[in-house]
């Protein structure tokens, strides 16, 4: 049977990277976006890449509607799912003294609860699968900054710690049947997201997204006796816990 993943914000950067080396061994995947040029772009070169199905939906992570149907989009066309790369995210700066308590809502909305609810929605794919094949996997695209603060990285860091930590409570719930979870928390990675900081930080001192595929990928490969609650990913130097 062939293997299937689910990756949301799967249109640009790292969570491309990801779909992109998934298709090339193969999978049959869903990937999702909230902009449906890029995200037709996308499956179209997928498509173009692999042997395997691509399922494009368009799904706003932070509208409960879109996450709910999204998950059922996936279920009902493949009704199995091996990996769940929750990968779609958004970034904002600011001191926690001015920071606007609706976009810190908006930060925790897109970056953690569309990760549960879609947990939530999977979870019983997700078991069924590892009970076929030995095991399934959460990838979650975490941050650095979830486990080491920020200045004015407050919300983000927040919601990313809670990612990490919500891959931690899977560990404990569901591995001894086979679904385990993996925050990957890199710093600085060169995508768009970043792209406004490289007069400050050079691109090339970023780590590559592809680089975060691979570790997503090997992820995969592993049985069901390896469970990695999270991986820090720093940038070459001397920053070791900073972004
Ligand atoms: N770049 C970094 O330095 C870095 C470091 C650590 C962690 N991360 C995390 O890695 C993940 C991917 O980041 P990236 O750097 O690859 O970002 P990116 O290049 O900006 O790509 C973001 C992707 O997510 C989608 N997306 C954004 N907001 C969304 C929403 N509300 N609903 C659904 N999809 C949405 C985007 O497509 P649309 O805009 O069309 O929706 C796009 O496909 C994020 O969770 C980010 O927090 C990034």
């Amino acid at each position: 049977m062939t293997r299937t993943a689910l990756v949301t914000g799967a249109s640009r950067g790292i969570g491309l990277e990801i779909a992109r080396r998934l298709a090339d061994d193969g999978w049959n995947l869903t990937i999702s976006a909230r902009t449906e040029s890029t995200l037709t772009e996308a499956a179209t070169t997928l498509r173009e890449r692999s042997q395997g199905e691509v399922c494009a939906v368009v799904a706003d992570m932070a509208s409960e509607g879109d996450v709910l149907a999204l998950a059922a989009a996936h279920r009902e066309r493949f009704g199995r799912l091996d990996a769940l790369v929750l990968n779609a995210g958004m970034g904002s700066i600011g001191p926690i003294a001015e920071f606007p308590i609706r976009r810190f809502d908006k930060l925790i909305a897109v970056n953690v609860r569309s990760a549960y609810l879609l947990i939530q929605q999977l979870l019983p794919t997700l078991r069924e699968t590892a009970g076929t094949t030995g095991s399934s996997r959460v990838i979650a695209i975490s941050s650095l900054t979830g486990t080491a603060s920020e200045p004015l990285n407050s919300a983000y860091g927040a919601s990313k710690a809670a990612l990490t930590s919500l891959c931690e409570t899977v560990n404990t719930e569901e591995s001894l049947g086979g679904v385990s979870a993996t925050a990957l928390c890199p710093g600085y990675v060169a995508t768009d997201m970043t792209a406004p900081l490289t007069g400050d930080v050079p691109a090339d001192t970023m780590i590559d997204p592809v680089e975060i595929a691979e570790l997503a990928v090997g992820l995969t490969r592993l049985g069901r006796s390896a469970v990695i609650p999270a991986i820090p990913i720093s940038r070459p130097g001397p920053l070791v816990w900073r972004v």
